[in-house]
C-alpha cells in the first residue's frame, strides 16, 4: 500500500500515471499561454462539475462537445503524464485542469495572463467525498478507517498534500485580475448567477437561453447520465466501477451523515488553527 505514492517536494503523488520527471517538467518548463484557462481545485472540490461548466460555456451551451468528447480530453490534467502529453498538443486557447498546490504549479504562470478559476468546497465534505472515492480509484491507497483517514487529511498525508496549504496558497492570488474563485456551495445555491459570473470573468457573454443550457447540461443528473462526464469510460486499471461512482451524492453537508461529533470537533479545532488570521470567510464557516 505504502508504495502507491511517491513524494515530490514534500507532497504525495500516486505512482500510477505520475512521475518525478513530469512533475518537474510541469513546474519548471511548461509554458503557460496568455489565453489558457485553468480549472484548479483541491481534489473532490467539484473539479469535474466546473470542467463541465467551462466546456459548455466554451460551446455556447451546446451539449454536443460534452456528449462526444470525454472530460479529461476536453481539459487535460497537466500534472498527469498522459494529461501533459495532451496539454502540449492542445490547440490554443487551451482549457486545462490541475490539482497542483500553487508552489508546484508551472512557474511560467507568473509571466502570463492565463485565467485561473479556483473552486473551493467545504473541507469536511471534501474529506467524506475523498474517503469514498479513495476506495474506488486505484491511484489512491485504501483510506482505512474514517478516523485514520481524518488524521491523514488534517495532516496533509494524502495526494496533493494539505487542503489548508492548497487553499491558503491559491487564495493568495485573490486580488489578481486573472484569478477567480468560487465555491461548490455557491454553484449549488445559485447556478445561473455563478455561470454568469464565470462568463463575465472569461469575457464571454452568453444569452439567458445559453446560460440556462449550461446549467441544465452541467447538472448532477445530466452529468451522471453522460458517459463522457461520469468517468464510466475510465479503464478498470484506474477505477473499480463496481465500488462506486464519481457522481456519488452531489450535495452540500453530507459530512453530517458520516462524521461523529468527536470527529467534527477534531476537524474544527485544526480548521480554526490553520485558517485563523486569513481574513477570509466561506459559506461553510
Ligand atoms: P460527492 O462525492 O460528495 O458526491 P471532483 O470532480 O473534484 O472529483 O469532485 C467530485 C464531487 O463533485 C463528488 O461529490 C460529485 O458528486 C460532485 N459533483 C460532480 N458533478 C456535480 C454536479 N454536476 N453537481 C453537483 N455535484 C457534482
Amino acid at each position: 500500500m505504502a508504495d502507491k505514492y511517491f513524494t515530490y517536494k514534500g507532497i504525495l503523488f500516486p505512482r500510477l500515471d505520475y512521475s518525478l520527471e513530469a512533475l518537474s517538467y510541469v513546474e519548471n518548463e511548461f509554458q503557460v499561454q496568455n489565453d489558457d484557462v485553468f480549472n484548479i481545485t483541491y481534489p473532490k472540490s467539484g473539479t469535474n462539475w466546473m470542467l463541465e461548466i467551462l466546456s459548455l460555456i466554451r460551446s455556447d451551451g451546446d451539449p454536443g462537445w460534452v456528449r462526444s468528447v470525454v472530460n479529461w480530453d476536453r481539459a487535460p490534467w497537466v500534472e498527469l503524464q498522459t494529461g501533459l502529453e495532451a496539454a502540449l498538443k492542445y490547440p490554443q486557447p487551451r482549457l486545462l485542469c490541475s490539482h497542483l498546490p500553487i508552489q508546484l504549479f508551472p512557474k511560467s504562470l507568473q509571466r502570463s495572463k492565463a485565467k485561473i478559476i479556483y473552486t473551493l468546497r467545504c473541507p469536511k465534505d471534501i474529506l467524506v467525498s475523498l474517503y469514498h472515492f479513495s476506495k474506488l480509484l486505484h491511484l489512491f491507497k485504501d483510506p482505512g478507517s474514517l478516523d485514520s483517514f481524518l488524521e491523514d487529511f488534517l495532516s496533509g498525508n494524502v495526494p496533493y498534500g494539505s487542503w489548508f496549504d492548497h487553499v491558503t496558497g491559491w487564495m493568495g492570488l485573490k486580488d489578481n485580475e486573472n484569478f477567480f474563485s468560487i465555491t461548490y456551495e455557491e454553484l449549488q445555491q445559485d447556478p445561473w448567477g455563478s455561470v454568469r459570473r464565470i462568463c463575465h470573468f472569461l469575457g464571454k457573454e452568453l444569452s439567458e437561453e445559453q446560460v440556462a443550457a449550461v446549467v441544465e447540461n452541467a447538472s448532477f443528473q445530466s452529468m451522471k447520465g453522460n458517459k463522457m462526464s461520469n468517468f464510466s469510460q475510465m479503464p478498470a486499471e484506474y477505477m473499480d466501477h463496481q465500488k462506486g461512482e464519481l457522481l456519488r451524492k452531489g450535495i452540500c453537508g453530507d459530512w453530517r451523515n458520516h462524521l461523529s461529533e468527536a470527529q467534527s470537533q477534531r476537524f474544527d479545532t485544526i480548521y480554526q488553527k490553520r485558517m485563523q488570521g486569513l481574513g477570509m470567510t466561506f459559506p461553510w464557516d
